[in-house]
């Protein structure tokens, strides 16, 4: 059987990531319940780590570790990535010795040439250009909480980078509503606007993205790798900030997500982050119980 990538929520078509999380809601009470099968035991996982993270190594490793495998954290720094040894060689090499790879870095492009060059399956822990996994996780949140994401209005307010490409591949795999609100020179890519112009809209109005909504979705405004932007940035995104007047005009249950780490008094106020619409904390936990689904999925068990 040929191997499967998860580089992009395009990668799977609907009815697989309908199942997919479907399995992700049901394994995750299944365990909370301390029914846990060692699916995955002795399998590994390798983490290839060129940025920070906290909540996308946690999630893997905890997650291999308790379907009875073993997840390894590659950085960048410490491999012979860092000192030039091509991706592509770096791919076949881990080929042979484990049997699934992660990896976050900057340019999508050097993923895409290493999943062309692995012989097993990769996932995208993030790039510049998208976070799948993170979509996973969100819509398995948004329908614990509400049910079905289809036909329901969500709102992202912000950059229109790679956590906002994903949700706009979202929207259009999963069949929602998504009003895409972002400043002048930060809105998505092209392509994938007109690739999901059925589902998506994009204006420069966070209130009128906001109206009527069921989710309201922001990230940071300055990512990793732009912190020398920072002041251009901060100027430039005045007036996105999810706030108390800009959740009232969502619905009166409006949900509020987040992929964090957040900047409280930037791109959203603490008010709404620690208050009541907030899901970010069960949000953040699904990372965990959607990357085990998907690990599963991937590796046909
Ligand atoms: N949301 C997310 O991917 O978090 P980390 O950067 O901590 O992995
Ligand atoms: N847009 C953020 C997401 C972090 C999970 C970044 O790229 O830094």
């Amino acid at each position: 059987m040929k191997k499967r990538d998860f580089l992009s929520l395009f990668d799977f078509n609907a009815s697989e990531l309908t199942a997919l999380i479907q399995r992700a809601i049901e394994d995750k009470k299944a365990f909370k319940a301390g029914r846990a099968e060692p699916l995955l035991a002795g399998r590994t996982l390798a983490m290839i780590f060129e940025k920070s993270s906290t909540r996308t190594r946690v999630s893997f490793e905890a997650g291999m570790v308790q379907l009875g495998g073993h997840a390894l954290f590659l950085s960048s720094r410490d491999t012979q990535l860092g000192r030039g040894e091509p991706i592509a060689d770096t791919a076949r090499v881990l080929s042979g010795m484990v049997d699934l790879v992660m990896i976050r870095n900057d340019d999508h492009a050097q993923q895409v040439c290493f999943a062309e060059n692995a012989q097993i399956p990769v996932i995208n822990g993030l790039s510049d250009y998208n976070h799948p996994c993170q979509l996973l996780a969100d819509v398995m949140t948004f329908e614990e909480a509400r049910g079905s994401i289809q036909g329901a209005k969500v709102a992202w307010v912000g950059d229109g980078n790679n956590v906002c490409h994903s949700w706009m591949a979202a929207a259009q795999q999963f069949g929602f509503e998504l009003a895409v609100a972002c400043p002048d020179g930060f809105q998505p890519d092209a392509a994938l606007s007109q690739r999901t112009a059925e589902q998506v809209s994009i204006s420069d109005d966070p209130k009128s993205a906001c109206e009527g909504a069921d989710l309201v979705v922001t990230d940071v405004w300055t990512s990793m790798g732009q912190e020398a932007d920072n002041a251009v940035r901060l100027q430039a995104f005045k007036g996105y900030q999810i706030n108390d007047a800009l959740m009232a005009t969502a619905k009166a249950d409006a949900l509020f997500m987040h992929c964090l780490p957040a900047h409280r008094g930037e791109e959203v106020s603490a008010s709404v982050i620690d208050g009541r619409h907030s899901i970010v904390w069960q949000e953040a936990e699904n990372r965990l119980h959607a990357q085990k689904a998907l690990m599963l999925t991937l590796l046909n068990k």
